[in-house]
């Protein structure tokens, strides 16, 4: 007889693993109780119609990745019913604030979920069938401020926060506007005329999206059809005054706290809800599957699917993605220097031991690299031994501001001295 296993897309998690997995959780749930956020536990399996009609047919989640099956009636009283296993929370907590009539207490709900979603994709790292999300929304009627723009940039502050809380450094949060659902429509007639010329050049999926969706041509990844799309119309040139103004306060509100971002135009994300503020948030670690988490303002959904006007705002993270980056980032701190110093240059080397000796006796791990190798090698060498490569040559010796790379990420950024200590700590 063969021996069975768990199903392709599906994971045992075992200690010590698990441990880390809870630790996660027990953040997660002390960052939410901080900004006043109090738990929901949806069913797993949920009515077909609700995620149709609130996901959207024509996603890939809808139309090819859930787990839908015939749930026959055990009794005259009882009707066959299409049901399906949750791939996303947003569409079920929406369901059970109508439900339960929670509009009505005037106030805005700030409502958070740990659980395992399903979807039916190719499995890879940091992709299952079977995931688990740690998620949050703001939902509530107009009246209780669920449109304000602060409520947008208190999530992404939010966030930023739980992500540092992690102990997980060097995100990207990646930031857009799609626009109120008429700019949206809009901007998808935009972009079906202009793809009328340019889609029999494109990929399979890009040809069918052109008609079926044209919005979603703006996620393909294939390399050829890049140059095609950086040409196609910007969603900035539909979007209304509205959407502008609401756009422009989230970014003020964030830079004032220090939140930092990119804007991505081309961040539209694979749900149909989505109406305003979308976001991602990535990291280099990851590879292919670099979403850590994503979300965004969805106005409409509860109205699609039989509510009052609910506007609200919110995201999931994949609580596998989470688990995967911190064990990159253990690892490279248990067996990596905190800083390969690289003198460009052989004068540049008794500044580099200064420099060496300084961080070693702040307590850093330092390995000290040689001016006579050539800066790709001083990469390849450092990327082995540290998880950090700080250049120093004859401008930054004199600007005393050092350029510091994080392998991990991927990122480069521009330090002071003073600061060099605190970067390269964490
Ligand atoms: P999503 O972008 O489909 O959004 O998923 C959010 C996150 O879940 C992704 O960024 C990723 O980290 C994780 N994830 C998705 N699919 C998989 C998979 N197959 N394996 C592992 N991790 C995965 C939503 O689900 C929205 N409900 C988010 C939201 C909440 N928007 C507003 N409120």
């Amino acid at each position: 007889m063969s021996t069975l296993k768990a199903v392709r897309g599906t994971r045992d998690l075992l200690p010590p693993e698990t441990a880390l997995w809870n630790r996660i959780e027990a953040t997660a749930r002390r960052v939410f109780e901080r900004y006043n956020f109090g738990e929901i536990r949806t069913p797993v399996f949920e009515d077909t119609a609700l995620f149709a009609r609130g996901v959207g047919e024509e996603t890939d989640i809808v139309s090819k990745e859930m787990y839908t099956w015939e749930d026959r009636a055990r009794a005259a009283s009882e009707k066959t019913q299409s049901l399906t296993l949750r791939p996303e929370n947003t569409a079920g907590v929406v369901r059970a604030y109508i439900e339960h009539k929670l509009g009505e207490t005037g106030q805005l709900q700030k409502l958070y979920y740990i659980g395992p979603q399903f979807r039916r994709e190719r499995p890879q790292k940091g992709r299952y069938r079977q995931f688990s999300q740690i998620g949050a929304e703001v939902i509530g009627p107009p009246s209780a401020g669920s449109e304000s723009p602060l409520r947008d940039a208190e999530v992404l502050e939010m966030l930023a926060t739980l992500l540092d809380e992690l102990g997980i450094t060097g995100w990207t949060l990646h930031l857009n506007s799609v626009g109120s659902s008429a700019d949206r429509a809009r901007y998808n007639e935009v972009l079906r005329a202009a793809l009328a010329d340019v889609a029999p050049k494109m990929c399979g999926d890009c040809q069918r999206r052109a008609v079926t969706n044209p919005l979603r041509v703006l996620d393909c990844k294939v390399p050829e059809d890049q140059p095609i799309i950086e040409a196609l119309p910007k969603i900035d040139s539909v979007l209304g005054e509205d959407s502008k103004a609401h756009f422009a306060a989230v970014l003020a509100a964030l830079d004032t706290a220090g939140v930092p971002y990119e804007r991505n135009l081309r961040l539209v994300r694979g749900l149909d809800y989505y109406t305003r503020t979308t976001f991602e948030f990535t990291h280099g670690g990851l590879g292919a599957q670099n979403a850590l988490l994503g979300g965004g303002r969805y106005d409409g959904l509860s109205e699609a699917i039989g509510g009052p006007k609910a506007p609200g705002i919110g995201f999931a993270m994949g609580e596998d993605r989470l688990v995967l980056t911190l064990q990159a980032i253990e690892e490279a701190k248990a067996v990596k220097g905190d800083a390969y110093i690289a003198p460009l240059g052989e004068s540049m080397n008794p500044a580099a031991l200064k420099l060496a000796r300084e961080l070693r006796r702040e307590g850093l791990k330092v390995e000290l690299g040689d001016g006579s190798f050539r800066l790709k090698k001083s990469f390849e060498a450092a990327d082995k031994v540290a998880r950090r490569i700080v250049i120093l040559g004859e401008d930054e010796l004199a600007s005393g501001i050092l350029t510091v790379k994080e392998f991990a990420s991927g990122t480069q950024t521009k330090v002071p001295r003073a600061e060099l200590v605190d970067v390269l700590s964490k």
